[in-house]
């Protein structure tokens, strides 16, 4: 990476160099031009949420202003418009995630209403007391607190698969926890508060060896790298929009056709169903028998645009240019003094979990922030992570396409101003 111009030269073979212009990049999200506290805004908060390039919310805008109505119910042409727009986006996540077909994507409110789905609709008909569900020890809450309340209700057994100092997942660990009596595996892809990478691709396939369904959290993985869920022949994949580059309240459960197909609905409601009398109900297949009440057909246009402008720059790319500030963000911020980064997992994505000697997560996060520099403080929604450390709280650089060396040296400057604060 070259830090002074902040181009990052990408190349894909001996003929073919792509050149990744981040200013170019930073010109679409009008949102980062602004100033915080008199300071350039540095947003390293991607991993809670990113910020919207001119495009998604171009296309939103648009859909309202010329195409608005309710999908799949009306004979007129907005509602004929509306429907194409919203269906065309299916057909986008199916082709940028490569899924066997379109009926497959079922658009929910994000990655937690996802994983409930799960829970509700195959975890309370195809499990029973006794079943073991294997989830790992920094999974988000979201990855958690369903499936206990599943234990609760039904008598189902969670195991965890522990970490490593480094926070890597210990896969040998996994494998031994993994029998005759495990229904699903459960688990995260990224780590939304190490950014430890989990070898899916293995922790499905032993899944499958064992004859368990295999689950996987994309909330944070996504963003980072390209993920085929062909390829990876996963049963369920769940993500939120709003961490790609598109709007809150929509996200996606990928699951395999003929499983979709074999759960129950999750909420019943309009556009679930084939028919209703007062004596019986005939339920839509899968997409739709998941998508009660009119969705987030707004929103759904925005994450369709997310995914062309991510195709556009390709998905490849950014993961370079994240890894390159990733790097660098870890080579500077191991020189300030008193920091500890807590996560040195082998395989990480662009986050990064500090503490400092002496000073609470959350005085850091307040302190830079007073420099325009915002991190997430706290524990992040994944307690048992910070147990795990034996600490309350971390601070989180999280970063995405449009972040740059040079506000990693604005980080690491207010960081010294912590210091100084403290000392
Ligand atoms: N799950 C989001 C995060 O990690 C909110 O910050």
């Amino acid at each position: 990476m070259n830090k002074d111009t902040n181009v990052v030269e990408i190349r894909h073979g001996v003929n073919s160099t792509t050149t990744f212009d981040v200013e170019r990049i930073r010109a679409d999200f009008p949102i980062l031009d602004q100033s915080v506290y008199g300071k350039p805004l540095v947003y390293f908060d991607n991993g809670a949420s990113a910020q919207k390039p001119r495009q998604v919310i171009d296309a939103m805008n648009d859909i309202m202003e010329t195409n608005y109505s309710n999908v799949h119910r009306g004979v007129h042409a907005l509602s004929q418009r509306s429907t194409e727009a919203y269906e065309a986006v299916r057909g986008k996540v199916a082709r940028f995630f490569n899924a066997a077909s379109e009926n497959e994507i079922v658009f929910c409110r994000g990655g937690t209403e996802a994983i409930n789905v799960v829970a509700y609709a195959y975890g309370r008909k195809f499990l029973s007391a006794g079943d073991e569900i294997v989830i790992s020890h920094m999974e988000h809450h979201s990855n958690i607190v369903p499936w206990q309340m599943l234990r609760d209700e039904i008598g189902i057994v969670l195991r965890v698969v522990p970490i490593d100092d480094d926070g890597n997942f210990l896969l040998d660990d996994y494998a031994k926890l993994l029998s005759d009596k495990t229904k699903l595996v459960a688990m995260t892809h990224v780590s939304n508060a190490l950014g430890t990478i989990v070898p899916i691709a293995e922790v499905i396939r032993l899944a499958h060896d064992h004859g368990a369904r295999a689950l996987v959290d994309g909330c944070q993985a996504v963003q980072h790298g390209a993920v085929d869920m062909q390829a990876l022949d996963v049963d369920f994949y769940v993500f939120s929009s709003h961490k790609l580059y598109g709007p809150t309240g929509i996200g996606v459960l990928y699951g395999k056709e003929e499983l979709l197909n074999s759960m129950p609905p999750f909420m019943g409601g309009g556009d679930m169903i084939t028919s209703v009398s007062f004596e019986k109900t005939e339920f839509q297949q899968a997409p739709l028998r998941f998508e009660a009440g009119t969705p987030s057909i707004v929103e759904a246009i925005g994450m369709g645009a997310a995914l062309d402008y991510l195709d556009a720059i390709g998905v490849d790319n950014i993961s370079a240019h994240e890894e390159g500030i990733l790097d660098y963000a870890t080579e500077r911020l191991s020189q300030v003094e008193g920091l500890k980064i807590i996560g040195q997992a082998s395989d990480k994505a662009a986050i990064i979990s500090f503490i400092m000697d002496g000073v609470h997560a959350h005085d850091i996060g307040t302190i830079i922030d007073r420099a325009g520099v915002a991190v997430r403080v706290g524990h992040h929604c994944a307690q048992p992570v910070m147990e795990r450390f034996g600490i309350a709280a971390t601070a989180r650089a999280s970063f995405g396409l449009y972040n740059t060396p040079a506000e990693v040296d604005t980080l690491v400057e207010a960081l010294g101003a912590v210091r100084e604060f403290f000392d």
